[in-house]
């Protein structure tokens, strides 16, 4: 049997050894986002660690777990913590998370992450709604031998981020009278920071915001037919922007200090799914 397919699977039979909840919405947390959880009606918290097989994050301070609940009568799964490429997990490993939530029955995916900014238009604080993605930095998360139950070989990517759900955050950002940005996100390997020389060609190449996650579970989940939409947090002003050196403290700090505005706005787009 296909690797890839087999060790889903199994991950999935456990999850739904602990529970039989059935997701229409899944949400993965990014940086200063994990307080969401609270605003949750939880009804199963799983650990990843209590998964065999599932990727864990080896980040200090990043929870791992799912917690199944609903949000205003939606029922969402939740991911507190997610795992990088930078870890050192294989791509299809970074993804199994999203795949599993497919499976779980979530038709929509929804992305969150800290991004630098490199349209130097935005400032630190802001919230950007992606509307298209470069992920050619990074290896796909489809090599391999095809899960063929979940999508075809050769899937197109014309349209990840549809304009239906695009319009959803928009409408919801503003009802809420939050700011929101829109632009290109592109994913690098991490785990250094790009250099200023990088940013240059990223912002040549046409993007917006760079970030270390989100392209590749956009890829997999539109693979598998899920419908997916994503929003930054520009954590701070990419190299070379920046007058300052980048630091993780001033991604999370950023991060923290958003998080109100930005819990606000997930609420108010899932409300609307
Ligand atoms: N670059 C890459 N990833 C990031 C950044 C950045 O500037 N900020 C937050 N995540």
């Amino acid at each position: 049997m296909n690797p890839i397919s087999e060790k889903l699977q199994k991950c999935h039979e456990q999850v739904r050894q602990k529970t039989d909840f059935v997701p229409r919405v899944a949400l993965i947390l990014g940086s200063g986002l994990g307080g969401f959880a609270d605003m949750l009606d939880a009804e199963t918290i799983v650990n990843y660690s209590d998964i065999e097989g599932f990727p864990v994050s080896t980040v200090a301070g990043h929870a791992g777990r799912f917690i199944f609940g609903t949000l205003e009568g939606v029922p969402v799964a939740v991911m507190q913590g997610r795992v990088h490429y930078y870890e050192g997990y294989s791509m299809s490993d970074v993804v199994l998370p999203v795949r599993l939530m497919g499976l779980l029955g979530a038709k929509t995916l929804l992305l969150t992450n800290a991004a630098g900014g490199i349209n130097r238009s935005f400032s630190a604080g802001d919230l950007m709604l992606i509307t298209g993605q470069i992920s050619s930095f990074v290896p796909s998360p489809l090599i391999g031998l095809n899960p063929g139950k979940l999508g075809v070989r050769f899937p197109d990517m014309s349209e990840i981020y549809g304009n239906e759900l695009r319009e959803s955050v928009k409408s919801a950002a503003q009802r809420l009278g939050v700011p929101l940005r829109e632009g290109v996100y592109v994913q690098t390997s991490g785990p250094n920071y790009e250099s200023p020389e990088e940013i240059r060609m990223l912002g040549l190449l046409g993007a917006d915001a760079v970030g270390m996650s989100t392209a590749c579970e956009a890829i997999a989940a539109n693979h598998m037919g899920m419908r997916v939409c994503g929003i930054s947090c520009i954590s701070n002003l990419a190299a070379g922007i920046s007058p300052n050196p980048l630091t993780h403290q001033e991604v999370q700090d950023t991060a923290d200090k958003t998080a109100p505005v930005f819990r606000a706005l997930i609420k108010e787009v899932i409300k609307s799914i």
